[in-house]
């Protein structure tokens, strides 16, 4: 039987989550909620596929298009809330962080090994999120010049497992991710 207030194991298992959703398009870390504020403050939630996640570096990597709103609101806004909701282990994720953003050059080695197939995500004319008359009234660029990296710096994670009595923590970086326990 596990200590249920071990923190350490709790964190573990978080990151044990989250790096299986890199690898393991089955898992449900695979495809977050990744949520900006809009440049007028309003709040914007979106599925992503989580493309890494790095326990040494704190960091977690999104990427997307650089037409798209969400790139917009995070040059206004570095803050984004990525939220996962890991059914086979109750548990829910949230992590909160600082987003850089990478294009050009500083990708150029990432966009190499983005497969061919999957290149259609980047880029698009007129821009993602513009209004069509058509449904299908737009082209797919297929272009590095529009492939972004979303470097998310972690800065706290939430744990919140819903298996009986029900168990929440908040670790934080600036603590050294050393954890606290609060009330579900
Ligand atoms: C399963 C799934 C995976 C997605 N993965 C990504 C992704 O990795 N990156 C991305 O920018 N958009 C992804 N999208 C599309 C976004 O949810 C969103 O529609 C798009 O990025 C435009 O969002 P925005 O206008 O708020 O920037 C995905 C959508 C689904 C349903």
């Amino acid at each position: 039987m596990t200590d249920p207030n071990d923190l350490a194991a709790f964190l573990d298992l978080g990151w044990q989550r989250l790096t299986r959703g890199v690898a393991d398009r089955r898992t449900a870390a695979r495809h977050p909620v990744f949520a900006t504020v809009s440049p007028d403050g309003a709040p914007e939630a979106r599925t992503v596929v989580l493309r890494g996640a790095s326990r040494s570096a704190g960091t977690v990597e999104v990427h997307t298009d650089g037409g798209s709103a969400k790139v917009r609101s995070l040059r206004a806004n570095p803050q984004a809330q990525l939220m996962i909701w890991d059914e086979k282990a109750k548990l829910q994720i949230r992590l909160s962080t600082q987003v850089t953003i990478l294009q050009g050059a500083e990708v150029a080695d990432r966009w190499q090994s983005v497969p061919e197939g999957s290149r259609i995500a980047y880029g698009a004319s007129p821009t993602p999120g513009t209004p069509i008359l058509e449904a299908h009234a737009y082209t797919k660029l297929s272009s590095g010049d529009w492939f972004t990296v979303l470097i998310c710096r972690i800065e706290s994670i939430e744990l919140m497992q819903l298996v009986e009595p029900h168990r929440r923590a908040v670790f934080q970086a600036d603590s050294a991710w050393q954890g606290a326990w609060c009330v579900p």
